[in-house]
Parts: C-alpha cells; structure tokens; sequence
C-alpha cells in the first residue's frame, strides 16, 4: 500500500531522485505580511531520507514546510529532485509533493471517501472521472489508517485524531514521491501515533519516499528521523543526527525547558523534568 506508487511522470523522473537530493533549499527568506519569519535557511534532504525539522511555537517549521512545498512566495532557491520549485507545473508539482498541513481546511459536508479521493486529482483528467486504479487507491490508504468504517462520514463531525489520519490518507493517496507532514500526529493517541509513523515509515522503504516533518514530541521525532534540524527565530541553529540535535543544552538554550536526555533503542528519549525552585 498505497496501489498509488510514487510518481514517475512528469517534468521529475523517479531516476533523477537516486542521484540528486529530493529537496534542496539555499538561502530562503520568508516575510509575511512585511515580518521577515525565515532568514536565510538552508536544508537538504536527500532521496529517500526521513528528515524532522523541530523548533519552538512561531520557529518558522510551518512556514518552511509550506515554502518547500510551493505554496508561499519566497526568495532563495528551492529545488525538488533537481527541478527548480517555480519551473514545475501544478500538476506535476502535486505527483512529486504531497503535504500535511498543520490545519488543513475541512471542506463543509464533504465524506471522508470524497475528500481522500481528491488526492487523485493530479492523476484524472480535467473534467474526467477517476479511475478504479484511483478508487482503489483511496481504499487501500483508508484501510492502512485503520479508517475502514469512516467511508461515508461527513468529515466535519470526525474526532481530531480521526480527522488527523484522514487529512494523511489523502495525501498518500496523492502516491507522490516526497511528503512534507506537519505535525502529522499532534493529535493522536500513541496506539495511533506509532502505527501512523511505522506506516509512513514503511512506505518509505517499500517505496523509496523521501519524508521532510515537523513534530513537537522530540523523543518520537528522533525514533523516526534520520536527522533532525532544529530551527529558531527563523533559522537553523543545529542540524545533525538525533543523538547530535537532542542534548539538555540545545533543548535548554532553545526551548527553555528542562530535560534529560536518556538513550534509548531508536535514539535519545526526551525527558521534561520540573525546573527546580
Ligand atoms: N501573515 C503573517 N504575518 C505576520 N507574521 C506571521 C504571519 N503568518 C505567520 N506569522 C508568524 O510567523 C512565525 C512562524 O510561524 P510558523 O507557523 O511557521 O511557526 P511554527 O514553527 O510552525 O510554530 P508552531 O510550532 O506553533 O506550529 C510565527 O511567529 C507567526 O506568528
Ligand atoms: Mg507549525
């Protein structure tokens, strides 16, 4: 799963993601309404890697995600799999990248059916019909969420976790070859969060998918991610493997918090420990 694979058309050849990075961004800056939010930011990540970009509220994590994923204006360079951001087509963009926003509009009195199966729309000609390729895309993905018996349900009356692991099938579905997900499990139980990520995971393996995320919940972050980059007030100010980006003093001096770092099987877990008087 998905029966979507990753895509192999357009302007970006599945061949082409061996030999260069999936996502390449140099120099980005980002203002918003006049605020300059990223300053300068430079991330690779290359073909097939799961990298997890962690920070405090307001670091700019969203603002990145959706910069790499074209839908913001912004100065630097972005290249996806070798191809310039703003030389791809929406249609092609949409069969190279899916995303996972952080709160993604749900569209009033849609099923939860419909809105997975508009991740096939790069996929169905303008004004066709889908295909039974694409329907069975759609069903595959909610059955590996674990979201069989939600077909018919208005998306709206969805609890938030339910809702979370729509908004991811849909973008499986999309069967692109790079996902940004943000926060992808801010709102799940931890059966859930787990049995999401190792599916993602999987994919990323059977698939060859390349998996840029933001996630607040450190020590799960570093279970999954190759390496992790940690931003700040618009900036990367650590990048390395887990073991390297998750220390008490980077947590200290970019968090305020206090914690213990402890190993553990799959990387450092990340322990808040009360400050002390
Ligand atoms: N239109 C805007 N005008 C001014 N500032 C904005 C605008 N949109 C976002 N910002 C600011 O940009 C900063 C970065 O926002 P962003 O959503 O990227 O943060 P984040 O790292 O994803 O935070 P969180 O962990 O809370 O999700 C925030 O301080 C936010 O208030
Ligand atoms: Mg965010």
């Amino acid at each position: 799963m998905p029966a979507a694979r990753p895509a192999d058309g357009g302007a970006v050849r599945s061949s082409d993601a061996a030999a260069v990075a999936a996502v390449e961004v140099r120099d980005l800056h980002v203002r918003l309404d006049g605020t300059p939010i990223l300053a300068g930011v430079d991330l690779t990540v290359a073909a097939g890697e799961w990298v997890t970009v962690i920070g405090p509220n307001g670091a700019g994590k969203s603002t990145l995600l959706r910069a790499v994923g074209g839908l913001l204006p912004a100065s630097g360079a972005v290249s996806l799999f070798g191809t310039p951001s703003e030389a791809l087509r929406r249609r092609d963009r949409a069969r190279v990248v899916a995303t996972v926003a952080q709160s993604p509009v749900v569209p009033a009195g849609m099923s939860v059916f419909d809105y997975v199966l508009l991740g096939r729309t790069p996929y169905i000609a303008p004004l066709g019909r889908e295909s039974t390729a694409d329907l069975a895309a759609a069903h595959e993905v909610l059955d590996g969420l674990d979201l069989a018996g939600f077909h018919d349900r208005e998306l709206a009356t969805l609890s938030g976790g339910e809702r979370q692991r729509v908004f991811l099938a849909r973008a499986l579905a999309q069967g692109a070859t790079l996902l940004l997900l943000d926060e992808p499990i801010s709102a799940l139980d931890i059966g859930h969060q787990q049995e999401v990520l190792e599916l993602v995971d999987r994919l990323r393996r059977e698939h060859g998918l390349t998996v840029l995320a933001t996630m607040h919940d450190l020590s799960i972050a570093g279970e999954y991610a190759d390496r992790m980059v940690l931003l700040a007030e618009g900036r990367v100010v650590a990048a390395g493997t887990p073991r390297e980006v998750l220390t008490e003093q980077l947590l200290a001096t970019w968090y305020r918090a206090t914690v213990r770092v402890v190993d553990g099987d799959h990387g450092p877990l990340v322990v808040p420990i009360r400050p002390r008087r």
